[in-house]
Parts: structure tokens; C-alpha cells; sequence
């Protein structure tokens, strides 16, 4: 990954909320090309603990349904359900990104030039027995993927069994009210006691793909954990600095791996 320079900064974006953003606008290819080419050291940890987690959780359960909101150009979060699940949600509000998302999840195989990046994440995740004894991932990606149009301020509630949300609510607007919003709506979602892994940008001054900017809100640590308040129990938040930032603007990266509280319905799970 080579080191960001100057023409990265990123200026202030002039629209501030979720709905004033041009989403059509974004350029999968060029999101991904920035960002998962090659492994990143604090993606390749986070998946890491993100299979660590899932795996302890759901070992031995199969045929769950899985979502992963803001799905955008990153597969990596759809991977590490993929052991456990016979329906996985791939959520985006941005065309550009479903198409993208469609075709690899429809077309694609082993041998196709674009999955080359996913097979590095794949390969951290084969660490791990569960996901060593999946044959053919790109097929059970096929079998299992619905591509979806929809906002994670508008998701189903209760509704599935495990989920992931990889740097979209700190990253879809500038409001902290919507950050906050987009937290709910994502453990809302899920069924009481499900598990989940979301991750975070800190202190990100925003994100640029093409030539479009795209703010975000800033955020730490306890901002996040704020923000799950009382919906959700955290079992663990891992903070890494930057080390070899992808690009300026922003401080490190948050994530956590929770399970939502129990209410009165759904299914529970064992620990
Ligand atoms: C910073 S990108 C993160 C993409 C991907 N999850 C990742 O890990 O790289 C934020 C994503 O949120 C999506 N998004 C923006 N507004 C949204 C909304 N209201 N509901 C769902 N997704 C949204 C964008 O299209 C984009 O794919």
C-alpha cells in the first residue's frame, strides 16, 4: 500500500447529512483498489479477532441468516459469516455498490481476477477450523449472498441472527445524531442476542473516493461505546493506531465485538 501524500488530504465536504450525499456517485473499484488490494495490518487483526469471536459464538450452528450493512466495496465481513450461515444480507445504499456487490456475489469464481484480493482475507480466516472446513467459499458466497438496496435507517427490526458493520456509521454523514441513528438501526436489526462486529474510523476528518469527498463524524473509543448504550453487550473493543495509514485524516481504527441484549423476543443464544 503505498504512503498517502498530500493530494489525499481531505477538505471539509459542504453537505453534512446522509440524504444530501451523492452515494450514486461512488466508485466501487477505485474504494476497493485504495483499500483491500493488499492486506491491511489493522484489517488483517481485525479479521482476526472478527473470526475469533464468531467462531467461539456460533460454533456449531449452521443455517443462519447473516447481514452486513454498508456493504459497500468490502467482502471481508460477508466472508467471516460465511461458516454459519445459509443466507447472508449484503446491505448498501449506493447503486454503483450493489451492482458491484451483485456481480461478485453472482458471477464470480476462484479464478476471477477481481476476487484475487479477498483470497488473502480468506486465507486469515482459514486459521480457523470452522472456515478451513468450507470447500469452495466463492461458491457458497454464490449460494448465499442477497444484494440489497436499502438504508440502514430503514432496516427490518429483530430480524437476523448475526451481523457486521464495517465503517459506515461514523463514515455516512457528518451528524452525530445520524452516527448514533445508524448504530441502533444496525443492532435493531438483529435479533436479541445475536452477535455482531462493527468497526470504526477514528477521529476520521472524512474519505475520498475518485474526486468525490465524503465527510464523516469523529469519533472515539468511548463515543462508540456510547453510542450502543444499553442495546448491546460489549465483550470486546480493539483500538489501533495507524500505523501505515492508508491515508491522512484520521486517527486509527475502533472495533468491537458485542452480542445484543435479550429482550423479551427471538431466539437466545449459549455462550
Ligand atoms: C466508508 S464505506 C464502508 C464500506 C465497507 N463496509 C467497508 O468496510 O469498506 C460506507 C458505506 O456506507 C454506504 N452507505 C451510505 N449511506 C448508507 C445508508 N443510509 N445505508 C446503508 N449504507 C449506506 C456507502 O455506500 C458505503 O458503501
Amino acid at each position: 500500500m503505498s504512503a498517502p501524500d498530500e493530494g489525499d488530504r481531505i477538505r471539509p465536504a459542504r453537505r453534512r447529512f446522509n440524504a444530501e450525499l451523492e452515494w450514486d456517485a461512488l466508485d466501487p473499484d477505485d474504494y476497493c483498489r485504495r483499500n483491500y488490494e493488499i492486506i491491511h495490518e489493522n484489517d488483517a487483526a481485525f479479521l482476526a479477532r472478527l473470526r475469533d469471536f464468531f467462531s467461539w459464538k456460533l460454533a456449531g450452528r449452521t443455517g443462519l441468516h447473516g447481514v452486513d450493512v454498508g456493504a459497500g466495496g468490502n467482502l471481508y465481513p460477508a466472508l467471516s459469516m460465511l461458516p454459519f450461515c445459509d443466507e447472508i444480507t449484503l446491505i448498501d445504499y449506493s447503486r454503483p455498490n450493489v451492482r458491484w456487490l451483485q456481480e461478485r456475489t453472482t458471477h464470480y469464481s476462484e479464478g476471477t481476477v477481481d476476487m484475487a484480493p479477498w483470497r488473502q482475507f480468506w486465507n486469515v480466516l482459514i486459521e480457523d477450523p470452522a472456515y478451513a472446513a468450507v470447500p469452495d467459499p466463492w461458491g457458497a458466497l454464490r449460494k448465499c449472498a442477497r444484494v440489497r438496496r436499502q438504508s440502514v435507517f430503514g432496516l427490518a427490526r429483530g430480524r437476523w441472527d448475526v451481523g457486521t458493520m464495517f465503517f459506515v456509521a461514523e463514515s455516512i454523514s457528518a451528524s452525530t445524531g445520524e452516527f448514533r441513528s445508524a448504530v441502533s438501526g444496525f443492532i435493531d436489526a438483529l435479533k436479541p442476542g445475536a452477535p455482531f462486529v462493527a468497526s470504526f474510523m477514528e477521529k476520521s476528518e472524512g474519505w475520498r473516493v475518485g474526486n468525490r469527498a465524503f465527510p464523516a463524524v469523529s469519533v472515539c473509543d468511548s463515543d462508540v461505546l456510547d453510542s450502543l448504550g444499553q442495546e448491546a453487550e460489549v465483550h470486546e473493543l480493539l483500538r489501533l493506531g495507524t500505523g501505515n495509514p492508508l491515508r491522512p485524516g484520521y486517527t486509527g481504527m475502533i472495533l468491537v465485538c458485542g452480542t445484543k441484549n435479550p429482550g423479551h423476543e427471538g431466539m437466545g443464544y449459549e455462550d
